[in-house]
């Protein structure tokens, strides 16, 4: 390499090969490039309409800005190490091809400015491909909660049977977590979508700059405030992983109960051939791999988090080179995220609820003794109480290998004589499911509302 450097004027040595290397960042920054042609293309235009450079020059880099995003699409870029990141090799292009005036390029600019504004076009793209793939995601789960209404399957706590639940009940759990998720998403957009151009290295310009002129061109709803805040921020980052972490720990616990949900054990759910595989050495298995990558992602996208988290931590104002290492946690989550939705909406398309199964495993539990204590206390029975012979009248049909609902009468009666023929309905799977109609409960007529409203809800996002 020639002794020339990419600073000029101030530096008489190149910089050592070493640390050329540890800091360039165009292999990594290269993601951003069409966010930056984007970005450099509106200041030009916000430029030569102010009257801060000339039209005629304005039209030689928006030309070249043109030809730069073709060799770009095209794969014919030379992207240049020496030139260390996205925003030095395409200025420098730029000047290679419009000659010297190119240079104007960076008027009332800086990099400090240019990479958040890049950031900031690239997470909001990110975020609209987010909120999509979650509204598909939703579709999908509400569409299994309506094919299997009125279906049964034991509610767990502490992974033990507890109490019968309504299936579509269960899976619209994931639709509300999602819900929220998406609802964090949306949040996280408004803050992303603000202009940072114009800030240029954090002290603001000199130059008569118009910023609401090129947060129009580029489709922000509004102009960052503070110019030493913005060259500063990288919250936006943050809480754009945070939001990622969130989701991907709820769709964990989804891959985790079609995990499990697929076992020979539990035989709930049938994952199909396209999404589970092979062992290469025990040919009767069926291994729910995708679901299990599925849930590894969350820890990957948290790991992300924590190093954008302490990244940040402790930096002072304003810009720190530090932040260039913001942008591989980022990348990767986006990636991450998107392809976790992607494949968990086409993996549930294809699966299929075993709602025979789930509906014997009811069986044996002793799933409706809540609903004897609730019965007792209905008919004024302390609950305290209530539950104590409850518990004893499970003893008692433990003992004799029976349910609750195959004691006689005048068993039943042995533990309390406020009960009558009417018990049965009550402990019954069916009577005990119908009877939870508190708001949000599990009767049909709670869920029912709940899958018209979930519905309402995925419609108006477009789905
Ligand atoms: N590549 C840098 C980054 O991503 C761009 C900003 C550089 N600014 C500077 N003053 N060195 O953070």
């Amino acid at each position: 390499m020639s002794k020339k450097t990419l600073w000029s004027g101030r530096f008489s040595e190149a910089p050592h090969g070493l640390a050329r290397s540890f800091s360039a960042s165009v292999d990594i920054d290269k993601a951003l490039a069409m966010e930056d042609i984007r970005g450099s293309a509106a200041h030009v235009k916000m430029l030569a309409g102010r009257g801060i450079i000339p039209k005629k020059d304005a039209a030689r880099i928006q030309k070249a800005l043109s030809e730069v995003k073709a060799e770009i699409e095209k794969g014919g870029f030379p992207f240049r190490d020496e030139y260390e990141d996205i925003h030095m090799n395409i200025e420098k292009r730029v000047i290679e091809k419009a000659g010297p005036a190119g240079g104007m390029i960076h008027t009332a600019r800086s990099r400090n400015d240019q990479v958040v504004l890049d950031e900031r076009l690239y997470l909001k793209s990110q975020t609209a491909l987010i909120l999509d793939g979650i509204a598909v995601l939703c579709d999908r789960i509400v569409s299994l909660a309506e094919d299997c209404f009125g279906a049964v399957m034991p509610l767990y706590t502490h992974l033990q049977r507890a109490q019968p639940v309504l299936v579509s009940h269960h899976l619209l759990a994931y639709f509300e977590m999602l819900k929220r998720d998406r609802g964090r998403f949306e949040d996280c957009l408004k803050r992303m979508d603000s202009n940072p151009l114009g800030v240029c290295a954090g002290a603001g310009t000199s130059f008569p700059i118009d910023r609401k002129m090129t947060a129009r061109l580029l489709g922000f709803s509004s102009v960052t405030e503070n110019s030493i805040d913005t060259v500063s921020d990288r919250d936006f980052m943050t809480e754009f992983v945070f939001c990622s972490a969130a989701l991907t720990g709820h769709l964990g616990r989804l891959s985790e109960e079609l995990v499990l949900w697929s076992s020979e054990e539990f035989g709930f759910v049938d994952l199909g051939d396209a999404f589970t595989t092979g062992s290469s050495i025990m040919p009767q298995k069926r291994n729910p791999d995708i679901a299990e990558l599925a849930r590894a992602k969350g820890a990957r996208v948290t790991g992300n988090l924590v190093s954008l988290l302490t990244l940040m931590k402790g930096l002072p104002l304003s810009y720190n080179r530090d932040m260039q290492e913001d942008k591989q946690p980022v990348f990767d989550t986006a990636r991450t995220v998107a392809g976790t939705l992607a494949v968990m909406s086409e993996m549930l398309a294809g699966c299929r609820f075993n709602t025979g199964k789930m509906r014997e495993s009811l069986s044996g539990g002793f799933v409706t003794a809540t609903d004897l204590a609730d019965y007792l206390a209905r008919r004024g029975e302390p609950f305290r109480s209530a539950h104590e012979i409850a518990g004893k009248a499970v003893a008692h049909a433990e003992k004799k290998g029976k349910d609750i609902s195959e004691l006689s009468l005048s068993e039943l009666r042995k533990f309390s004589g406020r009960i009558g023929e009417d018990v049965y309905d009550a402990v019954s799977i069916e009577g005990s499911v119908k009877s939870r109609n508190s708001q949000g409960g599990t009767a049909p007529s709670q869920v029912g509302k709940m899958l018209r409203k979930a519905r309402r809800q995925i419609s108006k996002w477009g789905c």
